[in-house]
């Protein structure tokens, strides 16, 4: 038998903000919406609140949070900003940055995993911003998902996984961007680099920066590669459904009923109960908000398999490439 649920899901009224508010500054625990995916709130510099989410996400205490911040007094007071970080933050925030910086004594070293750098980001949700502004305390924000799971893109995807763990979602719709947000490393102004690629892309902050972004270097398995999962534990499996997932470059011709074909654009002619497809066009934007919800709802239709069409690596594509291959476990 399934646990009952137990979290409440609130619409974003004034008065349920208020509460919302005066339960993180109790050091409760709520998801929020984001512009990027929802994410697990709890207030960063109250060392029990942030237990509660590696608790409540299964998540390892050697994965550090993010700290997400209301205005950019709050990032100078939990990290060391630079003259990069405040251009950047300028031109990108409230939105999907993340900003990776020297940290300060006040944020408890729980949030970051020991490390002696903070990950800051300003997101720009309306409601979520409310919230973060009557909270009156920078929250640690990770994605509101079971840890190695795929991240929730609306109110009911956290319900789904945290519904027993947590007391509070607050719904604040559908995701907008449906990726997560881009992490720079600033610790180094003079050579930031991309630690996750996100919402925005790379040659957009290389404008700002001035200077390029070196590419990580990561060796992945395409399609046509064994399929079969790696062992738990082996690999660092994040976002991942259930199902196994196969990653092409070109999408085969769709085949076996049990197998599901994911492609990015609608293909042309008719076409098998098996084969879907992200946006009509393919617009890559509409394509990112859609990924995360698309697989959930594939891994819950038992296929024995999933084909999914990889994006160019430009632009949107390289962080949408980078979430499928994680999913696929090879990242
Ligand atoms: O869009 C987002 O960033 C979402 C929404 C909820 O804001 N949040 C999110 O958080 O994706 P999370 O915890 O799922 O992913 C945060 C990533 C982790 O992979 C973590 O390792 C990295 O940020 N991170 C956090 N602090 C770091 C630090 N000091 N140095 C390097 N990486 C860090
Ligand atoms: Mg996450």
């Amino acid at each position: 038998m399934n646990p009952k649920p137990r979290a409440r899901i609130f619409r974003g009224t004034a008065r349920n903000i208020r509460f919302l508010a005066r339960r993180l500054r109790a050091g409760e625990l709520v998801a929020v919406p984001t512009e990027t995916v929802y994410g697990l709130a709890g207030n960063a510099m109250d060392e029990r609140a942030c237990r509660r989410i590696f608790r409540a996400k299964g998540r390892p205490h050697t994965d550090p949070l993010i700290v997400h911040v209301h205005a950019i007094q709050q990032a100078e007071k939990v990290s060391g900003m630079n003259a990069v970080a405040r251009r950047l933050a300028a031109r990108f925030w409230p939105g999907p940055l993340t900003l990776v910086l020297p940290k300060s004594r006040d944020v408890p070293d729980l949030v970051t995993a020991g490390r002696r750098s903070v990950a800051v980001r300003m997101p720009a949700h309306p409601l979520f911003r409310r919230l973060l502004r009557l909270a009156a305390t920078p929250l640690a924000v990770p994605s509101a998902n079971r840890f190695g799971y795929v991240s929730p893109t609306t109110a009911e995807h956290v319900r789904q996984g945290l519904g027993t763990r947590i007391g509070y979602i607050l719904d604040g719709g559908p995701s907008e961007i449906g990726i997560e947000s881009t992490i720079v490393d600033l610790r180094n102004p003079r050579r930031p680099r991309i630690l996750r690629p996100g919402a925005i892309p790379r040659g957009q902050i290389a404008r700002v920066t001035g200077v390029s972004l070196p590419v990580p270097s990561r060796r992945y398995r395409l399609g046509s590669v064994d399929a079969a999962q790696p062992a738990p534990g082996m690999l660092p499996r994040h976002y991942s459904p259930g199902t196994p997932l196969l990653l092409h470059k070109r999408m085969p011709r769709a085949a076996g009923r049990d197998e599901a074909w994911l492609h990015l654009r609608r293909p042309r002619g008719t076409l098998a109960p098996n084969v879907f497809w992200l946006d009509s066009r393919g617009d890559m934007r509409a394509v990112a908000r859609r990924l995360f919800a698309m697989l959930r709802k594939l891994d819950a239709m038992s296929f024995r398999v999933i084909h999914v069409e990889m994006a160019s690596g430009r632009g949107l594509g390289e962080a949408i490439n980078d979430r499928l291959r994680r999913a696929a476990g090879g990242a």
